[in-house]
């Protein structure tokens, strides 16, 4: 392992201004979003939908410093026959390699679930790193509920999480480590805060057990946040302080950079909460996004499946995609969406 170079990555990772396009929808999660959009779920449609977000050069260029794709996206070309991951590259951005293979239900742990995917994965991080990945990302998935989550679930999500960063770093690829504490449930946001602070300091822990560098790595949590459901929605700064207070105690300052999943909130919600947080200053790592649904959301409704659209899509993608990278330096502001508009 070259931690010199895999904090290189990490760094830029997380560049000011920058943040990460979490394009790694499974076959089954990117069938849901077309589903949505009306548009149908096939090889081609997938690349051209992927392929139209890469080719956005105003939003890839200025704004994204990494894509994490899917495995069938990692192999796929674009329609004129250049491989999608060299689109990536050729924007400067890096692209990366969601490399868990989805949950499990968790014996003995009614309604948890455990991630799984680490049998062969050395072998599997050797290809990746050939086609170019640079990183990786594993999320594990906590769900909050009457008497969940169990100690049980927690400690053995946080110990497959840590195995697979140290099998990144020694693939010379930077792990993401990523575990979402959901926000499907009606728990109002200090539940939210007590059950990350637990998963987050079992996480530390294994990752220290298993001898990963903090320096080549890359924290993607969730925000303390209600639960969507809750009738007690907490309000900006509520969520930023909070967040930012979990943070400080749970996460070293040996880790580059965190970089937030959207998890199911709106839009201008992830954006506006990643700004505020800026904005609080004073932070030891770097806080930026890696959003999925909260910023291809309006592109794939701009879009539609239509190669019409293509131009529509692509300014749809860089809006939200310089909203989020003002936000990551703390200088967005709620008017310059509707400037936009
Ligand atoms: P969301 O931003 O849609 O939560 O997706 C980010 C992600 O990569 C979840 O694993």
């Amino acid at each position: 392992m070259n931690l010199t170079d895999l904090n290189k990555v990490a760094l830029a990772m997380v560049t000011p201004g920058k943040g990460i396009l979490a394009a790694d929808e499974s076959s089954g999660t990117i069938k849901k979003r077309f589903d949505a959009i009306r548009v149908e779920s096939t090889e081609d449609n997938r690349r051209d939908y992927r392929e139209m977000l890469f080719r956005s050069q105003e939003a890839m260029s200025k704004y994204i410093s990494g894509v994490i794709l899917y495995d069938e996206t990692i192999w796929q070309n674009a329609k004129d026959g250049t491989p999608l991951v060299k689109l990536i590259e050729e924007s400067g951005a890096i692209p990366g390699i969601k490399v868990d293979e989805g949950t499990q239900a968790l014996p003995n742990c009614p309604g948890e679930l455990v991630t799984v995917g680490l049998d062969k994965l050395a072998e599997r991080l050797k290809k990746y790193y050939e086609r170019g990945a640079r990183f990786a990302k594993w999320r594990a998935v906590i769900d909050i509920g009457a008497g969940i989550p169990s100690m049980t679930a927690i400690s053995v999500n946080a110990h497959a999480l840590a195995r697979y960063a140290a099998l990144c770093q020694n693939a010379q690829i930077v792990p993401i480590v990523e575990p979402e504490v959901l926000m499907d449930g009606d728990h109002d946001i200090d539940r939210c805060y007590d059950v990350t602070q637990r998963v987050l300091n079992k996480t530390f822990q294994e990752l220290r057990v298993q001898r990963v560098a903090l320096e080549g790595m890359v924290l993607k949590p969730n925000m303390a946040i209600a639960g969507k459901k809750s009738p007690k929605q907490a309000s900006v700064q509520e969520v930023a302080e909070k967040t930012i207070r979990l943070l400080k105690s749970c996460v070293p300052a040996a880790v580059p950079g965190i970089a937030f999943l959207s998890g199911g909130q709106s839009d201008e919600e992830a954006t506006a909460h990643l700004d505020a947080m800026n904005k609080i200053g004073g932070l030891p790592w770097r806080l930026t996004f890696s959003y999925g649904r909260a910023l291809q959301a309006a592109p794939q409704k701009a879009w539609s499946g239509k190669t019409d659209n293509v131009p529509a899509g692509q300014r749809a993608f860089s809006h939200r995609a310089r909203m989020n990278g003002l936000a990551s330096t703390g200088k967005w502001a709620a008017g310059l969406e509707k400037q936009a508009a």
